[in-house]
């Protein structure tokens, strides 16, 4: 008797070749029993809805999406869950039929990691969010919905971070020089920033007691964790969110939530 064919799954963008979701969801199909196979695909700069067709053509059941191809992604849906909707983007899609769903996994990824494994409430907290991009975009619904007592959105581009905040009710947005005089119990780090090593200009006292500082990019010691260490704050790198993110992204797909524990735990080990 043959084995039955896996489902098949694939991550999409460009470049590709660093990306871990492979080695997240192959551990997660093997914890849960899931007769799937996952691969990384480079999509041409050009060319990411010809390669996520030709995926579905071929009869992939889904893919996750990471830069640049977000926003194609979003646009490619034929259907968007609210989450999406909201972000802007998509960073996972599921092919049934001729329907192509979109969905955003990326915000409720960053949540569970602060609040599950790192044992830190969202609600009645005060939310700095630095950036203005996709990324920052991507995260404020899901903030949102845990009920900050606070969510402000600080940017290099005043104008940039007035408009984002504008899309959502009962959050404010500016310039750093606006949070003169403020501090927050949570500051996430949203910009791009810590990819060329720079530096954010917030000052010492934007760090409450007790505050964790959560930079999205993983796998190094970025200058704003510098910083945050320096004036006492608790500090995450983004692997958590990464890891929490696929999970979701696989329960939408299998309906089931893997364990991240003991995965997030394997890619820390040197
Ligand atoms: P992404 O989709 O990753 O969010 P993006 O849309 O290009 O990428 O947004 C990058 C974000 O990082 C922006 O908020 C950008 O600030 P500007 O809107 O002012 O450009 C921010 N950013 C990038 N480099 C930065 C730096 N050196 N200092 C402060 N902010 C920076």
């Amino acid at each position: 008797m043959t084995a039955p064919t896996p489902d098949h799954y694939a991550v999409v963008g460009n470049p590709i070749g660093h990306s871990k979701s492979p080695r997240i969801h192959t551990l997660f199909a093997a914890q849960t029993g899931q007769n799937m196979r996952y691969d990384a695909l480079l999509a041409p700069f050009d060319g990411f809805c010809e390669t996520a067709l030709a995926f579905k053509t071929g009869g992939g059941l889904g893919m996750n999406v990471t830069v640049p191809f977000k926003e194609e992604a979003f646009r490619l849906a034929t259907r968007l869950s609210d989450r999406a909707r909201a972000a802007g983007a998509v960073n996972t899609l599921t092919f049934n039929g001729d329907e192509i769903f979109g969905d955003n996994t990326d915000g409720a990824g960053l949540v569970r990691d602060i609040r599950s494994n790192l044992g830190r409430r969202i609600a009645g907290q005060r939310v700095l969010l630095l950036g203005a991009g996709g990324a920052a975009r991507g995260v404020i619904l899901p903030l949102l919905a845990e009920k900050p007592a606070a969510l402000i959105i600080a940017n290099r581009s005043a104008d940039k971070a007035h408009r984002l905040a504008a899309a959502f009710p009962g959050i404010s947005g500016g310039g750093f020089p606006e949070l003169a005089g403020q501090s927050f119990d949570l500051v996430i780090n949203a910009t791009s920033a810590s990819l060329h090593d720079a530096h954010l200009p917030l000052a010492h006292h934007q760090f409450a007691p007790g505050c964790l500082a959560y930079d999205m990019v993983y796998g190094k010691e970025t200058p704003f964790l510098r910083q945050a260490r320096a004036e006492g704050a608790a500090t995450a790198d983004g692997l958590g969110m990464l890891v929490e993110q696929a999970a979701e992204a696989f329960l939408v797909w299998r309906g089931i939530r893997p364990q991240t524990e003991a995965v997030l735990a394997e890619l820390r080990r040197p």
